[in-house]
């Protein structure tokens, strides 16, 4: 298919222009929205052209920055290219990239970090301040319009109604196949006005398969063909295998106890390369016509599809290394019977959480030894990534598990600590949590009883002995029994790390 024939609307065809050419059209100081979500879907040409302009800018001494808010993480020619040129005054909902993370961990770039089923309803309340400008990829235009969105959706179908301007990148690498595997739902309101959505099963289609777009609004359309960035994902290591063999084993066990059906709940999996790993490992094991209600659809995910173990995933975004990818693209037709991609603001949304009744897996960066779940920030100061879609998942699930290996940086670091120096999952959410060395079913226990269950299941054997002996002196000396602590001790272990000692 060539470029020109992606765009069949007579009124946009007009505006098409070089990237160089849209990305003059946006000014200094504009919040700007972008498509994108875990590096699929981003726009691929307009900010590289931008961030050139930045330099420039910055080079005759004048400062020029912008606000971007995306779907979730994109790529380096994103969120790489505008960060090195330091033309970000404030990035949101999440990011992941390495040279984002330095600028805002050095104090340079201005962060909100947000649930990502908020970020909708926070654009219509007019709570992130206005919208000036979408830059969104798509497949392509039809006739009327209307768009055919690409591989990700993100908050597209709020960008495209609440910019004042939109400039759409066609992007002709993007497989035309894609066409009819979204479901966009043009239902949510505002209180007092919400309805319930109407999303009964992981299956149920409740929208459209197009993006609508003003055309009246579209200052530029810029035809790319670039590919996603892929993610490339590790062979599980040993942790990852034997904490997917944890998970697996809880679940049976579940099953077993008649507190599971025999095809579970829908499944929920976060990013990275254990919750791939826990997906293979269900992909091996007893479980059969598997359903998937998440956010992002890995290789692990698609890998089920072919075997036949998941019988639909809905997601918001495809994260596939190109291996995958091109699994993907050769068998799209049929894959697209068993994939619906929706807006972030329906995959994530809590109310169908709820009601489908999932099970979340997502990774951590550590737990206490109450169950307190630090998902974003290292030793407490310095962000990561960002919590995602992870409280959405968690806080509504089911069944909400967390993960990680027992230790970080060579051994140096306890994943367990006697208290999380950042809280992104309260005791109150999370319900399982699991490393190599085991896993904790937190239900029904009380903070002294999570404490012991904790220590004995899931910290490394080199750290189980000072943990334990801190949660003993804790109930001796503290002044309230009820979550004991020793404030002033609460924090060593992390001091000891940032010293560059062994925790
Ligand atoms: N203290 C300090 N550093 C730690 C640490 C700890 N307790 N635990 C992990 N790290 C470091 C690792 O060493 C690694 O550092 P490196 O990049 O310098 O090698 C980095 O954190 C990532 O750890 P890794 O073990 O590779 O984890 P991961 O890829 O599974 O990611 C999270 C873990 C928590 C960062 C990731 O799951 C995340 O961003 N979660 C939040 C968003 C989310 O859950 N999204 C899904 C919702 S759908």
């Amino acid at each position: 298919m060539s470029r020109e024939n992606r765009v069949h609307c007579a009124a946009l065809r007009g505006k098409i222009m070089p990237a160089e050419a849209a990305a003059s059209l946006i000014p200094s100081g504009v919040n700007v929205g972008m498509s994108g979500f875990t590096g699929s879907g981003y726009p691929k040409a307009v900010p590289s052209a931008l961030a050139k302009r930045i330099m420039d800018a910055n080079l005759y001494g004048k400062r020029f920055k912008i606000g971007v808010w995306t779907g979730a993480s994109t790529a380096p020619d994103l969120d790489g290219a505008l960060a090195m040129v330091d033309g970000i005054e404030m990035r949101l909902p999440y990011q992941s990239d390495p040279t984002c993370r330095k600028r805002i961990n050095a104090g340079e770039m201005e962060y909100i970090d947000i649930h990502l089923s908020h970020v909708a309803q926070f654009v219509w309340s007019g709570f992130l301040g206005k919208l000036d400008i979408a830059v969104v990829e798509v497949a392509g235009i039809l006739e009327d319009g209307q768009l055919i969105p690409s591989s990700s959706v993100g908050n597209n179908k709020t960008w495209l109604d609440q910019a004042d301007k939109v400039i759409l990148e066609v992007n002709s690498w993007q497989n035309l196949h894609l066409e009819g595997m979204h479901d966009i739902y043009y239902g949510t309101q505002l209180p007092p006005n919400r309805q319930p959505i109407p999303l009964l099963r992981t299956a149920d289609r409740i929208g459209e398969p197009y993006l609508r777009c003003d055309p009246d609004k579209v200052i530029a359309v810029v035809e790319t063909h670039s590919p996603d960035r892929n993610s490339a994902f590790a062979a599980p290591d040993e942790n990852s295998q034997l904490i997917a063999g944890h998970i697996l084993e809880f679940l049976q066990h579940e099953v077993k106890k008649g507190r599971l059906p025999k095809d579970l709940l829908p499944l929920q999996s976060g990013v990275g390369n254990i919750a791939n790993a826990v997906m293979a490992g269900l992909n091996e094991g007893p479980f059969e016509n598997l359903t998937a209600y998440t956010e992002v659809l890995q290789d692990g995910m698609l890998e089920m599809i072919k075997s036949g173990k998941l019988a639909c995933a809905s997601a918001t975004a495809f994260s596939l290394s190109s291996g995958a990818l091109a699994e993907l693209n050769a068998d799209l037709d049929r894959y697209r019977e068993r994939i619906i991609l929706r807006p972030q603001e329906i995959s994530n949304h809590p109310e169908v959480i709820r009601r489908l009744g999932v099970i979340a897996m997502n990774g951590m960066i550590e737990a206490d030894i109450y169950g307190n779940v630090n998902s974003t920030h290292v030793m407490g100061t310095k962000i990561m990534n960002g919590i995602g879609g992870s409280g959405d998942f968690a806080r509504n699930a089911y069944l909400s598990i967390f993960m990680t290996p027992s230790q970080a940086k060579n051994g140096a670091i306890s994943c367990i600590v006697p208290m999380a120096s950042h809280v992104d999952h309260t005791e109150h959410d999370v319900q399982v949590l699991v490393t190599e060395q085991g896993l904790a079913d937190l239900r029904g226990l009380s903070p002294k009883q999570r404490a012991r269950t904790i220590i004995e299941k899931c910290a490394h054997p080199q750290f189980k002995p000072a943990l334990m002996d801190y949660y003993k002196r804790a109930l001796e000396h503290s002044p309230g029994k009820q979550t004991p602590h020793l404030l002033e001790e609460v924090f060593s272990w992390h001091l000891r790390a940032l010293r560059g000692e062994s925790m």
